[in-house]
């Protein structure tokens, strides 16, 4: 992180962003050209390198991306349905194959055979209709089943305009401090991975000293097989808003930040038209309601880099600096977007907040589990038999999640839970485990975000860890060698063993994993072993032949 880049972007302010700008400067080309780089470092007196640094790690501004017209998404769900040849196949009927770029991924797991075209997302049949939709624009809408087991909050009718203002009245005639004594007492924990307690983190930016505070709304759903903050941000999004206005009014800050990824265009129209509603019901601005409290909010286009969804990297990201990881101590409650106490918080944490506090947090503190309260969001892939959006209360037998769904399609031998840092649970392990955070850390698993992706009986171990790694690779931030080299070793190794049949040293790997553990700066490099040891641990079976403990070198068929 550089400081002085902070106090330079932050000069500019939020309406006037170096990111923006470096998107606008993208324009029709896919990417923006040396003469803009030079242009933008100088209005913003910093280096071109510094633009030029930026503007290279993203995928949607690098000049990779230059010229593409059609994208094909790439994400783990997808591959794992192995419908993307086919998709590809039909793409080249239209586009040559340097048109065609690639998304990770577009939240169209239920469905699968995904693509993106002109600024909307397509899936499952879509591809047989590829003509009409490049010809005419059709715009073709995806389908999920959206359903609750136990409580529901999230999945009931989202609130209308005029009921978030009447629950913001009574917001307002509450003092702060009766606010965040509701949301510690509801014990709402964060829905983006980590779980940690959201009255703490609004609590530690309530007291930090500055004039001007920011909340961010993480919605980098960046998750290869995640789309529950797809659906708050479209279904949800009155919730979703009023979530950051009380967050807002607990944390003192004056405004919203909302950086939603590129590959979720429905979701930034969705988001756009509920910010002008809010503006048009007098519940944005100054003197909210005849009160001395101020919010606004910002809608920020992200631009492809699954990192920017570590929350210093997105911040990093909204300053316009290239999106490496913040070392931490400071946090962003203290130190955050422009140097400034920063509270970043998920979509689905942020959308809960509104009922966290009702009762003075004592009901939502009822549901769940005591180490757990309330419900989280499930999105089941297109392996599931009636695949889509599952609101569990926590404490759930994840067996019921899967015969609620109806069982799997096709014979699946795991699940991946919890995105690509989270654990590879074998199917004859699901009986230990409750949808809770508890759970899954005891049992060696990782609840994560909560995505779940069927791995087929069809789907070879190696070939799936080789897909992980080149994942890991291909987002490492590189700010720390641990990662930056180490999963590009793994990804090698991994590649190597699926496609040549050529055996990992299992003492190497070992080292390997280790380091990644012990050394990476952030839970992507610290957070990649997991999956692997599961497979390990759980599939000696299918994976042994492809190591070997000495140095001597094997060979095992390819896959
Ligand atoms: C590699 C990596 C990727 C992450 N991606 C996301 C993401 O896409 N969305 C998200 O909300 N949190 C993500 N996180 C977690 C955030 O850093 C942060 O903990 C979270 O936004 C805090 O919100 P919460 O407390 O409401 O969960 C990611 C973390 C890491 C290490
Ligand atoms: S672990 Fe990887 S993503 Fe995290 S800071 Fe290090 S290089 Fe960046």
């Amino acid at each position: 992180m550089s400081k002085n880049i902070t106090a330079l972007s932050g000069r500019k302010g939020l309406d006037n962003s170096l990111f923006e700008q470096l998107g606008q400067a993208a324009g029709k080309t896919g990417t923006p050209d040396t003469k803009s780089l030079e242009e933008l470092a100088k209005s913003f007196l910093i280096g071109t390198a510094n633009t030029y640094g930026a503007a290279t790690f993203y995928d949607y501004l690098k000049p990779e991306n230059q010229g593409k017209q059609i994208y094909i998404c790439n994400g783990s769900a997808c591959l794992n349905a192995g419908t993307q040849k086919g998709v590809r196949e039909s793409l080249l009927r239209h586009f040559p194959e340097h048109a065609i770029g690639e998304m990770c991924c577009l939240g169209r797991c239920h469905e699968n055979a995904a693509f993106h075209f002109n600024n909307h997302n397509y899936s499952g049949q879509a591809i047989r209709h590829l003509s009409e939709i490049i010809a005419q624009g059709t715009v073709l809408k995806d389908q999920y089943q959206v359903t609750s087991i136990g409580q529901a909050i999230l999945t009931t009718p989202d609130f209308t305009v005029g009921e978030c203002k009447a629950k913001l009245v009574r917001l307002l005639q509450m003092e702060v401090t009766e606010v965040l004594a509701a949301i510690l007492q509801s014990g709402l924990r964060g829905r983006g991975g980590a779980g940690f307690p959201v009255g703490q983190k609004l609590k530690f930016c309530q007291q930090a000293q500055a004039a001007t505070k920011f909340v961010i709304c993480n919605a980098d759903e960046g998750d290869p097989g995640a789309y529950s903050d797809r659906y708050l941000l479209e279904a949800q999004t009155n919730r979703l808003l009023l979530g950051m206005l009380i967050a807002g009014y607990a944390a003192g800050a004056q405004t919203g930040v909302l950086y939603i990824r590129a590959e979720y265009p429905e979701s930034i129209v969705a988001v756009e038209q509920a910010i002008t509603s809010f503006k048009e019901a007098g519940i944005t601005g100054s003197s909210l309601l005849g009160s001395s409290f101020a919010f606004d909010f910002k809608l920020v286009q992200a631009r492809g880099a699954y990192i920017c969804g570590e929350e210093t990297a997105l911040i990093n990201s909204i300053e316009g600096q290239r999106p490496e990881v913040r070392v931490r101590p400071p946090y962003p409650a203290q130190y955050g977007l422009f140097g400034l106490p920063t509270v970043v918080n998920n979509v689905e944490t942020l959308a809960s907040l509104p009922t966290a506090i009702m009762d003075g947090g004592h009901s939502y503190a009822a549901s769940g589990t005591k180490a757990s309260p309330g419900t989280k969001l499930m999105s089941l892939d297109g392996h599931f038999s009636q695949p889509g959006l599952y609101e569990v209360e926590m404490g759930t037998p994840l067996q019921s999640v899967i015969d609620r769904a109806g069982g799997f399609r096709v014979p699946v031998k795991a699940l991946h839970i919890g995105g690509p840092l989270g654990g590879l649970v074998p199917l004859n392990q699901v009986t230990r485990l409750t949808v809770d955070f508890e759970s899954f850390a005891q049992a060696g698993f990782l609840l994560g975000h909560a995505s779940v992706l069927g791995i087929p009986e069809s789907m070879p171990l190696i070939r799936y860890l080789a897909d992980l790694f080149r994942f890991a690779a291909h987002e490492s931030c590189g700010k720390c060698f641990p990662c930056r080299l180490g999963t590009k070793r793994a990804e090698e190794l991994f590649t190597r063993a699926a496609d040549q049949g050529e055996a990992i040293d299992r003492q190497l790997l070992d080292d390997l994993l280790f380091t990644l553990e012990t050394g990476s700066l952030c839970a992507h490099g610290g957070g990649i072993p997991l999956p692997v040891r599961n497979a390990l641990q759980y599939f000696p079976g299918e994976l042994n032949p492809y190591f070997t403990h000495s140095m001597e070198e094997t060979n095992v068929a390819p896959n």
